[in-house]
């Protein structure tokens, strides 16, 4: 069976094609950073013209990659949200339309569910059941992963989501948008030490976040010592240093909690090498395995789409009409 998996739900348009037998066989994606950057954030109606534009030349550039022809797909997925409601329609629209002109099925894909899934396209990939930290621009939680399609959420983030702290860090500095990859080559030339920023809800039980309050710390840092040397890396260690050591204590929490022994972190953030880093070092503490994406699977991409409609489809999940039913707003334990 292969399978052809289309992300639009915020600012990257991918397309991938997933064979049953072959693995991955095509990826292309298209990243809308360049456009947006010059405001500081996804602007979600260029977004959604972007896409306009874009799918179709990378649906040709992923058939030559693929080396096979439309006729050769079995299934189209799409995700369907949670994401900008705009750029979700662009896609779902898409996706069913090409699968309806072409007598295909078409297979509607939880944006969240396709990250946590991400790791499951590598050679070693993670058993059920495992505890899952999704780490995004758009969510932070901690999810309890039992069995395929089978959810329950442990704590969430009560602000903002973690990629968005260190996008919106970022943007305090003067920093390029988006403030991850950024922040974290800069944390690798600032001083150990020179700032210690809180570890938000770390000293309370429980498995919420909140990040909203590291922004501000870093704002009041900024102002204050604007015009020393190295400041902006020193503020990028002490904030990367922060975010990180408070997702490890939650992700500890959450196994000890579970007593699941296997870990999985997915989501734009789990490419930042120090938090790969540290949640490894749980792999000393009672033998919990951790995985991750590769890197290109760790930011939104077409791949973990193809995939998880692919695991819905052998499910038995498809669509049964052509009605759109996009969703910007959609809990992972909501998915049917
Ligand atoms: O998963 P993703 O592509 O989009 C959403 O679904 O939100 O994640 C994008 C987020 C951005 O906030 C970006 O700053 C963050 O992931 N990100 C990183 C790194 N690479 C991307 N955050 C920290 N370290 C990184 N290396
Ligand atoms: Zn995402």
């Amino acid at each position: 069976m292969k399978v052809l998996g289309i992300e639009t739900s915020c600012d990257d348009t991918g397309i991938a094609i997933f064979d049953e037998n072959q693995g991955v066989t095509a990826n292309v994606l298209h990243s809308q950073i360049a456009m947006h950057s010059e405001y500081g954030g996804v602007v979600p109606e260029l977004a959604s013209r972007d896409h306009i534009r874009k799918l179709v030349p990378l649906l040709d550039k992923a058939l030559e990659e693929g080396q096979c022809e439309l006729k050769d797909i079995d299934a189209i997925a799409y995700t369907e949200g949670p994401g900008l409601m705009g750029a979700l329609m662009v896609g779902a629209a898409f996706g069913k339309s090409l699968a309806f002109a072409n007598s295909k099925t078409s297979v509607a894909v939880h944006h969240l569910e396709a990250h946590l899934l991400a790791p499951m396209l590598e050679a070693e990939a993670p058993a059920f059941p495992f505890v899952a930290l999704l780490v995004s621009g758009g969510h932070s939680l901690l999810v309890a992963v039992k069995a395929f399609g089978d959810y329950e959420i442990l704590g969430e983030s009560i602000d903002d989501a973690a990629g968005e702290a260190f996008d919106k860090t970022a943007k305090i500095m003067g920093l390029e948008y988006p403030g991850g990859p950024v922040i974290s080559e800069l944390a690798e030339s600032g001083s150990k030490g020179r700032f210690k920023f809180p570890r938000p809800m770390t000293d309370r039980p429980g498995l919420e976040f909140s990040f909203s309050g590291l922004k501000t710390y870093a704002l009041n840092t900024y102002e204050r010592n604007k015009s020393e040397p190295n400041i902006k890396a020193d503020i990028a260690y002490a904030f990367q240093e922060a975010v990180v050591d408070t997702l490890f204590i939650k992700c500890k929490r959450a196994l000890e909690q579970t007593g699941f022994k296997t870990l999985v972190v997915a989501g734009g953030v789990s490419a930042n090498k120090a938090l790969r880093s540290k949640l490894n070092g749980l792999r000393n503490f009672e033998g919990i395995e951790t995985f991750y994406p590769r890197h290109e699977f760790c930011t939104d991409n077409g791949a973990m789409v193809a995939y998880a409609g692919y695991r819905r489809l052998k499910a038995g999940c498809q669509d049964s009409d052509l009605t759109i039913n996009t969703k910007a707003r959609w809990a992972l334990d909501e998915i049917d």
